[in-house]
């Protein structure tokens, strides 16, 4: 089996930098790639205080905070690329963006390379079609926040091979998660459920059955989520929530996945959650 040393992370947002958090953990060397310099600067700022708060809270040594840093190294251009042994995107849940990535990446990335994506609803198949190795691309659905979330989704698109596959399974016992193999439908297992349950919060907020507390409030104290359903859709980021209720709903041809309008007008408004300090709640006053 190929043994898998250099990764590339594509998007260095809320999962791309904490999936090269943990890939770097894990002893490989990470390049963290993003379009935009600036972002992968945050994402590195992330990593850097995750790493700050396992130190005082012992979980780690400095000597292995320094060298986690040390494998981890920033990019803006795709080209860095032609050296990997795997590549995993986390940009936005978009198939348009992601098809012109992916085509990209295909004639880059050396043969051998595995192109694996984070998408949390896309369809696999699809985001393989546009390369000339379907065999070896596959879905590896983190989640959020990546350093502490056990979970991998691992999504064999229709002409994913088995030898990718483990590739992955094992690439991710390797990061300490624990993988769970799912077919390849709109927003796999996770979303499916999760978005649904998120975007009927959202109805009950718009229709006025409680207030957005309130709403929470039943969730957790209720159900023992950890979190409410409101503000972890404000966690997610709203955009993302609803380009994934878009992809439920039209996948699935259901009306029950219909996305509430009261989420499209906060995306249109800019309302975009924690990330862009305003969601359901206002992050600039207060800290959830
Ligand atoms: P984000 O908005 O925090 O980060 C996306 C990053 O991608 C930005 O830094 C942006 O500059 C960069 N980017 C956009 N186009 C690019 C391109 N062509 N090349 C390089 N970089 C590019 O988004 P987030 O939340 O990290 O989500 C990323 C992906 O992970 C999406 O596919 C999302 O569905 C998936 N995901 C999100 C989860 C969540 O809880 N937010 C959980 C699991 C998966």
């Amino acid at each position: 089996m190929m043994d898998i040393q250099r990764l590339m992370i594509i998007g260095g947002g809320q999962m791309g930098s904490g999936i090269a958090q943990v890939v770097a953990a894990a002893g490989m060397n990470v390049i963290l790639n993003d379009i935009d310099p600036a972002y992968s600067l945050k994402g590195l700022g992330t990593i850097r205080n995750n790493l700050i708060r396992d130190v005082e809270k012992k979980r780690k040594s400095q000597a292995e905070m320094d060298a986690i840093l040390a494998r981890i190294s920033l990019s803006s251009d795709l080209e860095d690329g032609r050296n990997v042994d795997m590549v995993i995107e986390a940009i936005v849940e978009n198939m348009q963006i992601k098809s012109e990535l992916f085509k990209k990446l295909d004639l880059i990335c050396p043969q051998h390379a595995i192109l694996a994506s984070n998408t949390s609803s896309l369809a696999i198949t699809e985001i393989a079609s546009f390369t000339k190795r379907p065999d070896q691309v596959i879905g590896m659905h983190f989640m959020n926040p990546v350093p502490v979330m056990k979970l991998i989704e691992v999504i064999r698109g229709l002409r994913t091979s088995h030898e990718t596959y483990l590739l992955v399974e094992n690439l991710a016992k390797r990061m300490d998660k624990v993988p769970i193999e799912v077919n390849d439908f709109p927003g796999f297992v996770s979303n499916r459920i999760l978005l649904t349950m998120i975007n009927e919060a959202v109805f009950c907020l718009y229709e006025g059955v409680a207030a957005r507390e309130s709403i929470d409030e039943v969730m957790k104290l209720g159900m023992n989520h950890p979190m409410g359903p409101l503000a972890l859709a404000d966690f997610i980021g709203l955009d993302t929530c609803l380009a994934i209720m878009e992809v439920l709903h039209e996948g699935l041809g259901d009306s029950k996945y219909r996305p509430c309008p009261l989420l499209r007008k906060y995306v249109a408004a800019g309302w975009l959650g924690k990330k862009s300090g305003r969601g359901f709640y206002d992050y600039k006053k207060r800290e959830q």
